[in-house]
């Protein structure tokens, strides 16, 4: 099946299944090498493509009732060619399969940790009680099983799930501890929107990694990396680098995913055209945003409409430089790469189906309100700054650091090579606290509105809650960017951002909800807190 990775016959999916592979893993790993073999002698061989033919994550629906295993488990895997290598993910293979869920079903699912440390899983922009979420809690041991009914209640949606062990997020996304959800509902199936997927609906997975002569993709934090983030130079999609995907000369669908840790990706098509935003982190816009370019954060997603019948086309991303502000200094601190990158090449091929129509409208999505004033609000404000105690010397304020603080910083620093010193070389906070586990540091009412304003006044950081979506009402004292009108659970906040937020499900003090930076050093190192919704 690599010879046609965007047509999956029925039988190439079951040879995945049960199995947590790709569904069309190009590199002949495992069990697909099989698959592979009966395809080419049945149907005569496509050209070579001047890549790597973009893997498609296998697709589980999960069942109202049924239970579905997901199993944490060490994988090989070849992100660059004929190299494979050690990774991990769910079911064997890097990452893990793309769950659809039904609107208005139970699935349950059960976690199973197969991997020697602690992992628990975070269900990012899933709509579900405290409980049936990992936050930073609750570890599943190795050798362990958790199971949760998540009960389906929310519009359509591209969605991911993540392991999100405190201080240990970054290294296990990394790792391959990730993967897509989709939510489905009937509204969005009477659009007549390409759903084949694999075919005209196709997920991207964006990540960026620097890889070793071996294949490895290394991650060797620095007091630099732990400041702004880890870049890599080589673009990722779907665990393949150099991808290349062969799509039906027509209207498709392509489901895009930020899974790095750090990287803004500011994605355009070399040939500047333009295509169609459908959907932001948690759903339908209101109707189809034509742009040119997307910006798309860490944790963010979008689902953007392109037409194949233009021709060939590949997408490229601008370099990322983050710019540090200190008072009246600005630092520019430079990505890894100086010039745009390729991220993924599209290959149309002809074929009979006619082409979908975009729709003119897509979701009832109310305006969000001209005037907030009556509801509460609440001020968050990320910080980033050296530590003093790297310069001065420990006295009372670095000891809190080092209780509350620090320890996640330390763990980073272990894993990294840094230095094992307890102290972190960034104090990373919100509203002047660094995160600590058990303290809980808003209480929202079940069912309230409220406005939440974002400040960060160093960098940009994208901002992300849990448990709640919620809709931009300003951008640094201005309307929101084209791509942030939709519903969101995620959003870059460049200095200043208002956020009306919803929330509808409950979390207590024991499994509270997080909201925190999703550029995942940053969280490791403490710019997230915790909230209850009770
Ligand atoms: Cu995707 Cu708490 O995060
Ligand atoms: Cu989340
Ligand atoms: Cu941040």
């Amino acid at each position: 099946m690599t010879d046609r990775p965007h047509r999956p016959t029925r039988r190439a999916v079951l040879a995945g299944a049960g199995l947590g592979l790709l569904a069309s893993a190009p590199l002949g790993i495992g069990p697909a090498s099989a698959a592979k073999k009966k395809t080419r002698s049945a149907k005569p061989a496509e050209p070579e493509v001047d890549g790597t033919l973009l893997p498609i994550p296998r697709l589980v629906d999960l069942v109202d009732g049924e239970t579905f295993d997901l199993v944490a488990e060490a994988a090989t895997h070849a992100f660059l060619k004929d190299k494979p290598v050690a990774v991990v993910g769910y079911g064997g293979g890097y990452m893990g399969p793309a769950l659809r869920l039904k609107r208005g079903t139970k699935p349950k699912v059960r976690l199973t940790n197969r991997l020697a440390r602690p992992t628990n899983v975070h269900w990012h922009g899933l709509l579900v009680a405290g409980r049936s979420d990992g936050g930073t809690h609750p570890g599943v041991a190795p050798g362990a099983t958790w199971e949760t009914e998540l009960a389906v209640d929310q519009p359509a949606a591209t969605l991911w799930y993540h392991a999100h062990v405190h201080g240990r997020t970054a290294q296990d996304v990394h790792d391959g501890l990730c993967g897509l959800m989709l939510i489905e509902d009937e509204t969005s199936a009477g659009l007549g929107l390409p759903s084949a997927w694999g075919v005209d609906d196709i997920p991207l997975v964006l990540q960026d990694r620097t890889f070793d002569a071996a294949g490895r993709p290394v991650r060797a934090p620095t007091p630099t990396t732990v400041e702004h983030g880890l870049l890599g130079a080589t673009m990722i999609v779907n665990g393949v680098a150099d991808a290349v995907a062969r799509v039906p000369a027509r209207l498709v669908r392509l489901r895009l995913l930020n899974a790095t840790g750090a990287r803004n990706f500011r994605l355009f098509f070399e040939d500047q055209r333009s295509f169609r935003l459908i959907a932001t982190d948690a759903g339908l816009v209101a109707e189809p945003i034509e742009l040119t370019r997307l910006v798309l954060a860490p944790g963010e997603r979008a689902e953007i409409l392109v037409d194949f019948a233009e021709g060939a086309a590949t997408l490229f991303t601008a370099p990322d430089p983050h710019e540090h502000r200190a008072g009246a200094q600005t630092t520019l601190l430079p990505d890894v790469v100086d010039a745009p990158v390729k991220v993924v090449a599209f290959e149309p091929v002809k074929d009979e189906r006619p082409s979908a129509v975009v729709p003119a409208t897509l979701a009832e999505l109310p305006a969000p309100p001209r005037s907030t004033s009556g509801l509460k609000r609440r001020r968050f404000e990320l910080r980033v700054r050296p530590n003093p105690a790297m310069v001065a010397q420990v006295g009372a304020h670095d000891h809190h650091a080092m209780s509350h603080g620090s320890t996640t910083n330390g763990q980073i620093a272990l894993d990294g090579g840094m230095t094992a010193s307890s102290e972190p070389p960034v104090l990373l906070t919100i509203n002047g606290k660094p995160f600590a586990m058990g303290r809980i540091d808003e209480k929202v009412p079940l069912g309230a509105t409220e406005v939440w304003e974002i400040v960060s006044p160093d960098m940009s950081h994208p901002f992300h809650v849990h448990g709640a979506h919620f809709r931009v009402l300003s951008e640094d004292g201005d309307k929101p960017k084209s791509w942030n009108r939709g519903l969101k659970d995620t959003v870059l906040v460049e200095n200043s951002a208002e956020i009306l937020v919803t929330f509808t499900r409950p979390a207590g003090s024991d499994a509270p909800f997080l909201y925190h930076c999703h550029l995942l050093e940053h969280e490791d190192g403490g710019m997230m807190g915790a909230f209850t919704v009770e």
